[in-house]
């Protein structure tokens, strides 16, 4: 059942290009027009809100903070994202005009759930992203948008997660073409972007050898850095996730900028960091607080754009994102990460698929 693989956290990293194809499939039409069919938000109820919450626990929190990013650029309305543990007892400020979108690979989260029927309570319309038919959350939300991953079984989210951002990028044009924030041509580019991620999720796959036997060499680590800015800083966090919970290492992800704030004072020589400069448009701004690590003896494992070679030298190691829009690079830059959590757990001997002290579906609070 796990088709030839050691786990099925590895199978499940490999059905993403599938995943996100299905994801996709029939969702954009006519070039740059977004089809959601349980989705029933007019232009009148878009144009009348004035404020997005998404709402949910672990990785999916951290889709939605992809979502916050991509949600604000294009559609010009603010994001607020939150922890559904932390929203439904903070008597957060809700109302008619208030749009909150849950997100949840099982739909059964119980923190979620609560967090949606209290959006409700207070007049909020409720979008759901889930990956499983029927669940609890589908039921309650107002509108749903199914994310078609297939069953995931690896306690670790991966194949949901990044099919969680392909609903948001989804979710994001929707509003942002009904409000007339984005231009046609833009959205089209975005979307072009958005089909050719399969096969681009393809080839990261390729560097599965080369992550394994990076992993060989440092699952000794004490402490691991990722650092990010903008959506790499979101997709930092998801990347530190994958680690801590299958690897038992200890990680955090920084917003890159946040670095003299602190944390520099834990980088010491040889310490292990992840740098994610994929954002062409903060790249400058990164290559500096890469250069604030390397100064410090920091062991820089780095992932940037393909066709900027600039960290070449400068860090131990560069691997290459297929080149695509930085919007929409998320989706592909979490990839590599997971198959290097996934090693460090294989090296270490961990249980990759069922991690201790960890359920896949949370349903008491
Ligand atoms: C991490 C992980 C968890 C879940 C979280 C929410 O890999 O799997 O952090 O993302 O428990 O679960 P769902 O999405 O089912 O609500």
């Amino acid at each position: 059942e796990k088709g030839g693989y050691e786990h099925f956290m590895l199978k499940e990293i490999h059905e993403q290009p599938n995943a996100i194809k299905d994801t996709l499939r029939g969702r954009i039409v006519n070039d740059n027009e977004i089809v959601l069919d349980k989705v029933n938000i007019t232009k009148d109820e878009i144009d009348k809100i004035d404020k997005i919450f998404i709402v949910a626990c672990g990785t999916a929190y951290h889709a939605g903070v992809v979502g916050k990013y991509v949600i604000e650029k294009f559609a010009r309305i603010p994001v607020e994202v939150d922890i559904a543990s932390e929203f439904r007892y903070r008597e957060p400020i809700i109302n008619k005009n208030t749009l909150t979108i849950v997100v949840s690979q099982s739909g059964e989260t119980a923190d979620t759930i609560a967090a949606l029927k209290e959006a409700k309570r207070n007049g909020s319309k409720v979008i759901a992203i889930t990956n499983v038919v029927g669940s609890s959350i589908s039921r309650e939300a107002d509108d749903v948008i199914y994310t078609w991953a297939g069953p995931e079984i690896a306690v670790a989210s991966t194949k949901a997660y990044t099919t969680q951002l392909v609903a948001l990028y989804l979710i994001a044009l929707d509003l942002a073409l009904k409000k007339g924030t984005i231009d046609k041509e833009y959205a089209k580019a975005i979307c072009d972007e958005l089909k050719q991620l399969p096969d681009k999720a393809k080839h990261i796959l390729d560097y599965k050898d080369e992550l394994q036997e990076f992993a060989a060499n440092h699952f000794n680590s004490k402490d691991v850095f990722y650092l990010g800015r903008g959506l790499d800083y979101a997709v930092a966090m998801e990347g530190s996730l994958k680690l801590k919970e299958i690897s038992y290492i200890h990680s955090e992800a920084y917003a890159a900028g946040e670095l003299k704030h602190g944390t520099l004072a834990l980088i010491e020589d040889g310490t292990l960091v992840i740098a994610l400069a994929t954002q062409e448009h903060l790249f400058e701004k990164m290559l500096s607080n890469i250069r604030e690590v390397t100064t410090r003896g920091g062991y820089v494992l780095a992932f940037a754009m393909k066709g900027n070679n600039q960290l070449e030298g400068i860090v131990e190691k560069v691997l290459y994102i297929p080149k695509t829009m930085e919007e929409v690079a998320p989706i592909i830059t979490v990839i590599p990460l997971q198959l290097l959590a996934y090693y460090m757990a294989v090296e270490k001997g961990c249980d990759v698929d069922k991690p201790r002290n960890l359920a896949k579906s949370v349903t008491v609070e």
